[in-house]
């Protein structure tokens, strides 16, 4: 359904993913479609493009894995981009091998905390006064089951 739509990123998708962001992300928090290229050119990094207007990236390394951004541009939010995005790049993580992903939201992210719970991540961490608007990062994580073979 959903995952029809997605697309795996790499760098020559930079700027379609650059565009989403900075749609999602105030100015100053927005990346840059060479540092978008530069992420996905780096080992363990990889990505989706929902070409509805939503992007993730996220980073495999050994058995764990990092959501590094996720952004769904405002007028399609809430029609389960974000979770479609959250769930395609853990499932990628895990088919790799990872156990666990991890990713960090900010205490004054409703939307974000909303989506993560509801997609069965738990707090593990709190780093304090962490996003330049002095707001705390919530650490969170999500176990990536794996199917055990006899
Ligand atoms: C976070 C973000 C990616 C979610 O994308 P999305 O496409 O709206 O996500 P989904 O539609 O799959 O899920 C939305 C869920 O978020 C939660 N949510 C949304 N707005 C919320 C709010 N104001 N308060 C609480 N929960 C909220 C709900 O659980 C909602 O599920 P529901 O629609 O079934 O109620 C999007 O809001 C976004 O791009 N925000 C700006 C960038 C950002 O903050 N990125 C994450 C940084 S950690």
């Amino acid at each position: 359904m959903n995952g029809t739509m997605l697309t795996r990123a790499g760098p020559l998708h930079a700027t379609a993913l650059s565009a989403i962001h900075a749609r999602a992300f105030s100015e100053d928090e927005c990346w840059e479609e060479r540092i978008i290229a530069g992420q996905l050119s780096q080992p363990g990094v990889f990505g989706f493009l929902d070409i509805r207007g939503g992007m993730i990236l996220a980073r495999l390394a050994a058995d764990e894995a990092e959501v590094l951004t996720v952004a769904v541009v405002p007028e399609r939010r809430q029609q389960g981009l974000g979770g479609s995005l959250v769930t395609a790049a853990a499932e990628e993580a895990r088919r790799h091998g990872a156990t666990t992903l991890f990713l960090e939201v900010s205490t004054r992210n409703p939307a974000a905390r909303g989506l993560y719970q509801r997609l069965g991540f738990v707090q593990v961490g709190r780093r304090r006064g962490y996003y330049a608007d002095g707001s705390d990062a919530l650490t969170l994580s999500k176990a990536l089951t794996h199917t055990v073979r006899a």
